[in-house]
């Protein structure tokens, strides 16, 4: 493997703060760097009184050019925030805003440096698992997750999966499965964790979260844990006793060995589906996270060209709203209900299904009975009750209640009731 002698640059100075990090690196993640083209000399001209550089179409003062139509749509928006590029990192602005967000949230993310704008989260997922994913790597994940992990993991970088059962006999985090598998893996591991979780909807008790993060710190005492947070769900909670917090907080700083990454974004958090901005965030020294988005935007560059910026500025005039705190807890007052409506449906026996426990985020599980398969449930639902859920391999259905009226919520689940019975 070739490296740049910039990348080497890159490496050898994230080597000079923590060898750990350099050495968790995958090959493309070594390769990685931002080069000094032409994004890094339009950025170094930016205050030139005569800037030539950038291949921007603009009146050569700086604001842009933009067609009728669109500038019509978007006449209550600055021009200059509205139509050029975005940074290929994020325009700082938005990257400042997110930061001061997750500030206020937690007062440990001051000592964390800002994240790397991603065109929506999954795109953070992706980047910080090329960053430090290697072929034949091993992920421990739980046995409920996002299907699309496996289109990351195992189909982009070819690693592979080693699950635990999600839940315990209790029905809480099973926090020693955990413990198991991390140690069943033996060298550098990584382990992806999504609170709260899609597809079972469950955020841990705040104690599980703390013994979570004691088996993660304990998992890095003699070999290298990199720990992915998915946090697309952030503050989708419905119980006082879920922690609303991330798991990413409580492993800041807590072990050289132990590199964590916290992916989040406005998709969820801020309904904003088609916004594109997620984060990427690197819980280590802050002089080493500024290398890594570094390489990120060498990533960045040769993959997406640069983060949309139109989006970033609107998630910065939502997030400077005063009206901000109280428009997010209306949303999730709705979700409020409609989680309290199925929770209820969900209440009256039946020999189909099992619920497993969910407090949060979208979705929840049925863990149908023996004798049924899930997929060929869900093809009758939609033929004969036009009902649509989604299978999550051949035992459970997640039910969706965030995209539903509280209205349809009894019906659908009669209707999954009626189907399971004839089947
Ligand atoms: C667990 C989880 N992570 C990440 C994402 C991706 O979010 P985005 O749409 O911002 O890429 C989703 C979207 O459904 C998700 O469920």
């Amino acid at each position: 493997m070739s490296i740049h002698p910039e990348a080497q640059d890159r490496n050898d100075r994230i080597k000079a703060i923590n060898p750990v990090i350099t050495a968790a690196l995958s090959p493309l993640g070594l390769r990685s760097f931002f080069p000094k083209g032409i994004p890094y000399q339009a950025g170094q001209a930016k205050n030139c009184k005569i800037n030539a550089t950038i291949g921007q179409i603009t009146d050569g003062d700086g604001s842009p050019l933009p067609l009728a139509p669109l500038a019509e749509k978007l006449s209550a928006l600055n021009p200059k925030d509205a139509f050029l590029y975005s940074p290929i990192q994020g325009r700082d602005t938005a990257r400042k805003a997110w930061h001061a967000k997750l500030v206020k949230e937690d007062a440990r993310m001051e000592q964390v440096g800002m994240g790397v704008v991603s065109a929506g989260i999954c795109h953070a997922l992706n980047m910080a698992a090329e960053l430090f994913f290697a072929e034949g790597d091993t992920l421990v994940v739980p046995d409920l997750y996002w299907d699309n992990y496996e289109q990351i993991f195992q189909i982009r970088l070819q690693g592979t999966f080693r699950t635990f059962h999600f839940y315990n006999a209790q029905g809480g985090f099973n926090i020693e499965g955990l413990r198991e598998t991390l140690a069943s893996v033996k060298g550098k591991v990584h382990l992806l964790l999504n609170f709260p979780s899609n597809p079972n909807g469950y955020s841990p008790t705040p104690a599980e979260m703390q013994a979570i993060a004691e088996v993660i710190v304990a998992a890095a005492s003699d070999r290298t844990v990199i720990a992915f947070c998915d946090d697309a769900y952030h503050g989708l909670v419905f119980e006082p006793t879920a922690t609303t917090k991330s798991l990413f907080f409580e492993l800041i700083g807590k072990s050289a060995n132990l590199i964590p990454l916290k992916c989040d974004g406005v998709t969820k958090e801020l309904s904003f589906f088609s916004g594109r901005v997620g984060f990427l965030t690197f819980g280590v020294d802050p002089n080493a996270a500024a290398i890594l988005v570094d390489k990120c935007m060498g990533l960045i560059r040769s993959g997406i060209g640069c983060p949309v910026g139109l989006s970033q500025y609107l998630m910065e005039i939502e997030l400077a709203d005063p009206r901000h705190d109280a428009e997010f807890e209306k949303m999730r007052m709705v979700l409020q209900t409609r989680y309290g409506v199925l929770k209820q449906a969900l209440t009256r026996p039946t020999k189909q299904w099992t619920v497993l426990p969910f407090n949060g985020g979208c979705f929840c599980l049925l863990k149908l009975r023996d004798g049924l398969d899930a997929d060929a449930v869900r093809q009758q639902l939609i033929h004969e009750e036009s009902v649509g859920v989604v299978n999550q391999g051949d035992r459970y259905l997640r039910l969706a209640f965030c995209s539903i009226k509280e209205a349809s919520i009894d019906p659908r689940v009669a209707a999954i009731e009626r189907v399971c019975e004839k089947m």
